[in-house]
């Protein structure tokens, strides 16, 4: 069963979200002179990096050890209006003292998106710390839900679900007609700190399923999620408001 943290609205879900990875990230610079975060995209934690990028939290890190990596990324220019980088960039980004080598969007230069995943593994692979079979590990990996039970771009019924050889791979989604990059299951469960990140009373039903329904993994993929490191759920009350008593009590 997975931890879960239930905040009372947005505000102190974000806050709840901004202390915790203050936190892990003092402990991966203690260790290992430097923290490597995967942002997820999508609205909901917009409000959280607007949040690391105000006077309080620029102070509490050093963002010169801070390394910003995407989850998953849709399959468009860096300025385009659906680029998860461009959202983090205007959010937060742009605002703290973080080395631009330390910002590692998905690169988006080749025509061929299977490229732009391949070269994002390369540099993954090049700068992360592995695990013994050669996994790059994350420190803290930021995950979204959708109310599909998708999770970074692994959606229901891809083939990028089945994916266990390449660490990033580009996915055609039907539902938005439209190529994603996605970091796949096996990075997702080497990563030492997962934190699953919804909000709003439209997400109550998917997480009351995802948390409290045994259904079949592949219905939805944020459930293959099987960390060998910690998962935790941070909710708001409105997200959470389905939940059992015995769920809300881990
Ligand atoms: C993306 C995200 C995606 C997101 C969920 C939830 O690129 O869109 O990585 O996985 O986290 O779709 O999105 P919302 O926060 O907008 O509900």
């Amino acid at each position: 069963m997975a931890n879960t943290k239930i905040s009372p609205d947005l505000p102190a879900l974000n806050i709840a979200v901004a202390e915790a990875w203050i936190a892990l990230s003092a402990e991966a610079i203690a260790q290992r002179n430097a923290f490597h975060i995967a942002l997820s995209g999508g609205s909901t934690p917009k409000a959280l990096y607007q949040l690391m990028a105000t006077d309080h939290y620029r102070q509490q890190t050093d963002w010169t050890r801070q390394h910003i990596w995407f989850g998953d990324e849709r399959c468009v220019p860096h300025d385009h209006a659906d680029s998860n980088y461009r959202m983090a960039r205007e959010a937060m980004l742009d605002s703290l003292p973080i080395p631009p080598d330390n910002i590692h969007p998905v690169p988006m230069t080749d025509a061929d998106v299977g490229k732009n995943a391949q070269d994002y593994e390369t540099e993954l692979l090049a700068c992360l710390p592995k695990t013994a079979q050669g996994i790059p590990r994350f420190d803290l990996m930021l995950q979204g839900v959708g109310d599909d039970g998708h999770t970074a771009s692994l959606f229901p019924g891809t083939t990028i679900l089945q994916e266990r050889d390449k660490q990033v791979a580009a996915v055609f989604v039907e539902k938005f007609n439209a190529w994603r990059i996605s970091v796949t299951f096996p990075v997702i469960n080497h990563a030492r700190h997962l934190i699953v990140l919804a909000a709003g009373a439209g997400k109550a039903d998917i997480v009351r399923t995802l948390l409290e329904d045994k259904v079949p993994d592949a219905l939805y993929p944020v459930q293959m999620i099987s960390p060998e490191g910690q998962l935790t759920w941070y909710l708001d009350s409105a997200a959470a408001r389905l939940l059992s008593p015995e769920t809300l009590r881990n």
